[in-house]
């Protein structure tokens, strides 16, 4: 498996984003940039916290369940926690929430602006195992540079 260079992706990150003042662009070029640089990955978007629940926000890949309650799935452990999960297969992971069938391993990183919880990146891979330690690291910086940014703008989506 090609191993993702998350300092050129991180470059590439501020690069495409610094000067965006809209954030709903600079979320929709986010989720892009990622979905193209990683191999192995079958859906990558952003569910958005809307009151108390998460909502889908930009992605790509197949549509989606658009609405995702704090204690439901990966992406609501993600949320309630503010911990990242990483889950080997998602098919052991209690409550799963399947939106697209084909996923087998998942990467969910809480995303934080003016220390507030805004929502969380999903990643999905046809693959069970596909996210290692580095690349739990590797997202997880893409995220904080993606929320630093969203912290100039006047709201996060
Ligand atoms: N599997 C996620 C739901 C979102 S989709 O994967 C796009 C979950 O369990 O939270």
């Amino acid at each position: 498996m090609t191993r993702t260079d998350y300092e050129l992706l991180d470059s590439q990150v501020h690069a495409l984003l610094e000067n965006e003042p809209d954030p709903l662009a600079a979320a929709s070029n986010f989720v892009a940039l990622l979905y193209n640089a990683m191999n192995n990955i079958n859906w990558l978007g952003i569910y958005v916290l809307r009151d108390d629940e998460l909502v889908l926000g930009p992605f790509q890949g197949k549509p989606a369940c658009v609405h995702i309650a704090l204690d439901e799935g990966v992406c609501g452990a993600a949320a309630s926690t503010l911990e990242t999960q990483r889950v080997a297969d998602v098919q052991a992971f209690p409550g799963h929430i399947v939106c697209d069938p084909d996923s087998r391993s998942e990467l969910v990183v809480p995303l934080v602006v003016h220390n507030r919880l805004v929502g969380v990146l999903d990643i999905d891979s046809p693959l069970t195992r596909r996210f290692s330690e580095a690349d739990q690291s590797g997202v997880e910086k893409l995220c904080d540079s993606f929320c630093e940014m969203q912290e100039q703008r006047k709201y996060f989506i």
